[in-house]
């Protein structure tokens, strides 16, 4: 069978996600949630191979990040928190999105979501219908350029019929009163995308999912869905320090779930409402600590060496340590520099306490979105935390204070002059009080301060989308008697992959096939995802294995059980995915040969 590749390139990016969401629900990756009741937006479920593929995204997050390292450790905390710590991390009061409301049916839009549209802008005086109905304001909706007046009508009564429930009754019944062309434009984005009324102001509208805790369910009993994990490391700080034998620099990573109730949830899994997190809180000294500790902080330039934290970093080497590392990884699970790109947010863009954010991002078909953040974000969340909960948020360094009585008065005075000079040059936010300068320098002299910290922060349900979106391909097959079909192969990375490995005996009616099948089949499975499949033609297998991805299969034969004699007796077919190569391979070289693919 001759295998002839078709490039992917000739699929529209529309083409490309339709085709991946449709090998996602045919092949159990992954579902619509409640699709038996109509589904709810932004929510999915994870079918058999989609549960597999994220448990081994989240594995190979896990190890990169606490079990390989000796500066991580781990943390596992619950999704419901204290309120209070929302109000502290500043989420109740600034974690909303701008949102526009139509005029005619209430639907939200996000302000910077409305594309622009051109057309005429019709205004009615109001609305009756014969069931005694009555819509007593003004009506102002855009009739886009190419629509005719009639459909135009049309569906300015059909939205109105359906907004007001049973009580208009029949669209086609509703009289529009008194219409008024009032005047065209072009590029308007003052209009409802898809029902074309004007939209009402932008307001902030906060995306944290509420609910109640306790039995009265009143407003005293509100409580949040975490809408990021990173907040539950905050305020874990201290009792990691104090149960652990961490030093700064150190770091806590979580994976789990996060919730925000997104306005406009879209591209498949991309934008969700329940989605996972996996983001890493890494804290270092300030810099002025590692000054007093090093006489020195180390610059960064383009050609620094970032392979190992050095004790002379200072925020900057740290952040740009953590972009490397986390690029390290994406290659790792076969996300290469060809499918990510990097935004650096300008100063501009950056929040007040933050020094520098970068997003790590991949070319989906529906463009370049991102992936993770990498935020160097001072000693915000800690001091914020310290301040709302009163409870010291401070890492005391003995180092730090060996090295501060070093200092002379004049050494002390000429830090917390750069410092100050630097507060006055600050490009956002207030400077901070020359009185709050010293009494932090007071502290940091005696070997306390809050440490700053660097976050690399991530999306599970992103990275599977990526890797999934990266992963699909299709290939034309011609098979001997010359009949060609496409097939589709998934070029998962083996570490990612949900199945590792397929084994078949080549007959399933030859009891000696299926006995040693079987037993290669029990030894692989105690060590990797392992598939048997004995229905079909082997071909047939092998195809319903690349379409899930599985890399390596392997097929017992009657040379295995030594009926073509003793030459190649205990030897299998090894199979690989991408190039349908194969070779033959002893039993017993099989788990360790699979094992380093992986
Ligand atoms: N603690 C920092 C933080 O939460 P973020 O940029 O809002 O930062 C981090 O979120 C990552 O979480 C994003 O890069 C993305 O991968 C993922 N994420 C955020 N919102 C998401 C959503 N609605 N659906 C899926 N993933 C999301």
């Amino acid at each position: 069978m001759s295998v002839t590749a078709k490039a992917p390139s000739t699929f529209t990016p529309v083409e490309r996600m339709e085709k991946i969401v449709s090998l996602c629900k045919r092949r159990g990756f992954i579902f619509q949630s409640s699709e038996i009741y109509g589904g709810i937006g932004g929510f999915w479920d994870y079918g058999p191979l989609g549960a597999e593929l994220k448990r081994n995204l989240r594995d190979t997050w896990w190890h990169a990040m606490t079990r390989f390292r000796e500066d991580v450790v781990g943390l596992d905390a619950t999704i419901i928190m204290h309120p209070a710590i929302w109000k502290a991390s500043g989420h109740v009061d600034t974690f909303a999105d701008l949102m526009r409301e139509c005029s005619l049916t209430n639907k939200r839009v996000r302000a910077d979501h409305v594309e622009p549209q051109s057309g005429t802008v019709m205004q009615y005086s109001g609305a009756a219908a014969p069931t005694g109905w009555k819509l007593d304001r003004k009506i102002v909706v855009l009739m886009k350029k190419t629509e005719h007046i009639e459909s135009f009508r049309k569906r300015v009564r059909s939205y109105l019929a359906s907004n007001a429930g049973t009580a208009a009754g029949k669209p086609e019944e509703i009289e529009l009163l008194d219409e008024e062309k009032l005047n065209t434009l072009e590029g308007t984005v003052d209009f409802h995308p898809e029902t074309g009324a004007q939209l009402g102001e932008a307001r902030p509208f906060n995306l944290m999912l509420k609910t109640y805790v306790g039995p009265t369910a009143t407003e005293d009993d509100v409580a949040y869905l975490r809408p990021e994990t990173a907040q539950a490391i905050f305020v874990q700080f201290k009792n990691v320090m104090d149960s652990t034998r961490v030093k700064v620099p150190f770091g806590i990573c979580q994976i789990g779930k996060a919730f925000r109730n997104e306005v406009t949830p879209k591209n498949f899994t991309f934008r969700s409402r329940e989605f996972e997190q996996m983001e890493l809180e890494f804290f270092i000294k300030p810099d002025e600590a590692v000054e007093i500790i090093c006489g020195h902080v180390a610059p960064w330039n383009e050609t620094a060496d970032l392979s190992q934290p050095q004790p002379d970093w200072g925020w900057e080497m740290w952040h740009r340590y953590w972009v490397a590392q986390r690029t390290a990884y994406y290659d790792s699970i076969g996300l290469g520099t060809d499918v990510l790109d990097y935004f650096w947010q300008g100063t501009e863009d950056l929040a007040h306490y933050a020094r520098a954010c970068v997003d790590i991002l991949f070319k989906f078909p529906f463009g370049t979105e991102e992936l993770e953040g990498i935020a160097a974000r001072g000693d915000f969340d800690l001091s914020q935390h310290q301040k709302h909960s009163g409870k010291p948020q401070e890492f005391f360094d003995d180092e730090l204070k060996a090295a501060a009585t070093k200092l002379t008065d004049d050494q002390k005075e000429a830090m917390i002059q750069k410092r100050l000079a630097a507060e006055q040059s600050k490009a956002k936010g207030a400077p901070m009080p020359e009185s709050d300068v010293r009494a932090w320098f007071d502290r940091l002299f005696k070997g306390s301060y809050v440490p700053h910290v660097i976050e690399p922060s991530a999306g599970l349900d992103r990275l599977a989308l990526a890797i999934l979106s990266l992963a699909y391909d299709e290939v034309e097959k011609t098979d001997a008697k010359g009949n060609k079909e496409i097939v589709t192969i998934m070029r998962l990375h083996p570490r990612v992959a949900p199945k590792k490995v397929a084994v078949f005996p080549l007959l399933k009616n030859k009891p000696e096939l299926v006995a040693k099948a079987r037993g290669i089949y029990d030894v692989l499975k105690k060590h990797m995802t392992t598939d048997y499949d004995e229905g079909g033609s082997i071909g047939k297998r092998y195809a319903r294995q690349d379409e899930i991805g599985t890399p390596f299969c392997v097929t017992v034969d009657f040379d295995t059980i030594g009926e073509n004699g003793p030459d190649l007796l205990d030897t299998v077919t090894l199979r690989m995915r991408d190039d349908g190569s194969q070779e033959r391979v002893a039993i017993d070289d099989l788990l360790p040969r699979l094992l380093a693919a992986l």
